[in-house]
């Protein structure tokens, strides 16, 4: 009887070994460093453009990727976050759609010592130890380049209608700040209308068809369109040629990304400018976990350099670009 028991003790404890191997091996994909992803959504070519470099850079290196779109949902990214942490993830990259309400989530992924960069987009947290580093554009200085090539077009006068990302976005927040502490310094320049179209196409023209029929009711002169990206610009865009004007003309329309599209745009005379805010952070944030992972303190925030192109260069940096 005691024989038996100690047999199947043993037995037991052989399978629960055979099993936390298994387990570790399926965490490890074959060897594979496993790293969760979770992208705010696809609302825009540059988005588009974000993921697919952070995708092939995880290829390049033979890393596992867990990849969740939150379709602009923060729910849907504190639920992915958590199914990382569940999944036993070695690090976890985020592009968090909005500033704050990360405290608990990242808490969680703290305890469990999985290190998170931060692409793109920053958070509010009173505890920056809460992820390793912050790799993103300077938002504030975009709006500000975007404010003072208006500035210079109009001469220092002109009402603007400004298409503003989705509330909450670090993107949003950061570029109408940039572009208000310019503008103010001129009286003559004023920002007539502004509303948010969500950093898409669709939402970009509904807004800008709102804002040319009520300027048209109300005898306002719209003359340049500020719009936080170059998806709601080109929607923008579509909106002024339907109301039967020159968008690039009887409108000038400044935006934020770089896009090719917004490359294409701008050499047809319908956009006048764009400031680049550069989506390739796959390399910078496969040797920030890598880095992570070996221990290293990171600098809290890596910011990526940014330029404003316009009609005058855009055809002959059309072929280099690569987004
Ligand atoms: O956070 C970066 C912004 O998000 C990009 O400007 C915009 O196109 C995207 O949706």
């Amino acid at each position: 009887m005691k024989t038996r028991k100690i047999l199947a003790v043993m037995v037991l404890l052989l399978a629960t070994a055979m099993c936390m191997s298994a387990c570790s091996k399926k965490e490890k994909a074959g060897g594979k460093l496993v790293v969760g992803f979770s992208q705010v959504g696809a609302e825009s070519s540059w988005r588009t453009a974000e993921t697919e470099s952070i995708r092939s850079e995880a290829e390049k290196r033979g890393i596992e990727l867990k990849f969740s779109d939150a379709q602009q949902k923060q729910e849907n990214q504190i639920k992915a976050i958590r199914s990382f942490i569940a999944q036993g993830v070695k690090a976890i990259v985020l592009a968090p759609v909005v500033e704050t309400g990360w405290e608990p989530v990242l808490m969680e992924a703290k305890r469990a010592k999985i290190p998170v960069i931060l692409v793109d987009r920053g958070v509010n947290v009173s505890d920056d130890t809460l992820y390793s580093t912050l790799i993103a554009s300077d938002f504030v200085a975009e709006g500000r380049m975007a404010a003072e090539w208006m500035v210079k077009k109009l001469n220092g006068k002109g009402n603007i209608v400004e298409l503003q990302g989705t509330p909450g976005a670090a993107p949003a927040i950061d570029r109408k700040k940039g572009f208000e502490e310019i503008i103010k310094k001129y009286p003559d320049m004023k920002v007539v209308k502004s509303q948010t179209g969500d950093f898409t196409r669709t939402k970009g023209k509904e807004v800008m068809q709102t804002f040319l029929s009520s300027a048209k009711a109300e005898n306002v002169k719209i003359d340049a369109v500020y719009a936080h990206n170059d998806d709601m610009a080109l929607g923008a865009i579509q909106a002024i040629e339907e109301a039967g004007l020159k968008p690039g003309t009887d409108i000038v329309i400044v935006s934020i990304d770089g896009v090719k599209d917004a490359f294409l745009a701008m050499i047809d005379g319908k956009l006048n400018a764009t400031v680049e805010c550069n989506p390739l952070l796959g390399p910078m944030a496969f040797d920030a976990v890598k880095a992570a992972l070996g221990g290293e303190t990171l600098p809290k925030k890596t910011v990526v350099k940014d330029s404003v192109f316009d009609q005058t260069n855009a055809k002959q940096t059309l072929p280099d670009r690569k987004y």
